[in-house]
């Protein structure tokens, strides 16, 4: 019996025997409810590990990329200043028109275009692109090995692939805590996976590594448990599991202000993030 479990959330049970196709429902249904609050995500539009992953894609001018799992379309956003054009996909219709909209009211912004797209079956001849970037989304796919082949099929000869996600500890039991921690807010998180993982997913795809950089976002955890939680329990019981998780859990989410405290308002968490590149 994993932590979910125990705190008996029954969304987050059903989360556990969902099969791959309840699995995307699952994340179309909960990002349909959340299209603007995602928009307005300050994780999602703000930060560093933004900066970070344009830094790493060193967009050119003459580039057409892909941006899957596009969410508010933050990242289609910031990588459109940089490149002749961007094609952002994702598997939520309403996700979809939410970032259309916020995009569509930027001033100057012409050269992005939106399209309906499963991230493990992308409707783009191979060789279509020149980058391909995928930022905080990967953890919903329930075959993430798929994803990557695919990112790899359609990335012309000498593409690359910048990919940004949660990233698990290599303590294998201390990772299934942090994916149960995240399941229990979030019945649409299928897994995260170690930077090892990624490498390993990466190499079998047939990519080349470049770049891997580990960095951290802190949350405010009321915020970030109720952008997607309407439950007050949910969130009562994320704060019991952070205040019994074992040191390894702590450790890796260093809550503040302290482990006991962690029920006051203005408690916050570490979210690990890798960011890997991988040239075709
Ligand atoms: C946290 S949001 C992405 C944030 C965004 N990439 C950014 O940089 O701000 C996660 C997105 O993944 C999408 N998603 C989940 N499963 C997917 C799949 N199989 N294929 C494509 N998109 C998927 C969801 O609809 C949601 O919009």
């Amino acid at each position: 019996m994993n932590l979910a479990q125990n705190f008996g959330h029954p969304a987050a049970e059903r989360a556990l025997l969902m099969t791959k196709n309840d699995s995307k429902q699952r994340s179309i249904e909960s990002f349909s409810k959340v299209g603007d609050a995602y928009v307005k995500s300050e994780t999602h539009a703000k930060g560093d590990d933004l900066a970070r992953l344009i830094a790493i894609a060193n967009p050119q001018k003459s580039w057409e990329a892909l941006d899957v799992a596009t969410g508010g379309g933050h990242t289609a956003l910031a990588l459109s200043a940089y490149v002749k054009k961007v094609v952002a996909t994702d598997i939520t219709p309403n996700m979809l028109a939410s970032a259309e909209q916020f995009v569509r009211n930027q001033k100057n912004v012409t050269n992005i275009e939106f399209k309906h797209a499963d991230a493990e079956d992308l409707p783009f001849e191979d060789k279509t692109f020149d980058l391909v970037t995928c930022r905080i989304a990967p953890h919903h796919f329930p075959e993430c090995q798929k994803f990557v082949n695919e990112a790899y099929r359609v990335l012309r000869p000498s593409g690359l692939f910048v990919m940004q996600d949660q990233v698990l500890p290599k303590n294998r039991a201390a990772g299934r805590l942090i994916d149960d921690f995240e399941q229990l807010r979030d019945p649409a998180h299928n897994r995260a996976y170690s930077e090892d993982e990624w490498c390993e997913m990466f190499r079998s795809a047939g990519f080349i590594i470049e770049h891997t950089e580990c960095l951290t976002k802190r949350h405010e955890f009321d915020k970030w448990a109720r952008r997607v939680v309407d439950s007050d329990a949910v969130v009562q019981n994320l704060i019991q599991m952070v205040k019994k998780a074992p040191v390894e859990m702590i450790d890796w989410l260093a809550p503040l202000p302290d482990v006991a405290s962690f029920h006051l308002p203005g408690s916050s968490f570490i979210n690990h993030h890798l960011i890997i590149a991988g040239r075709k």
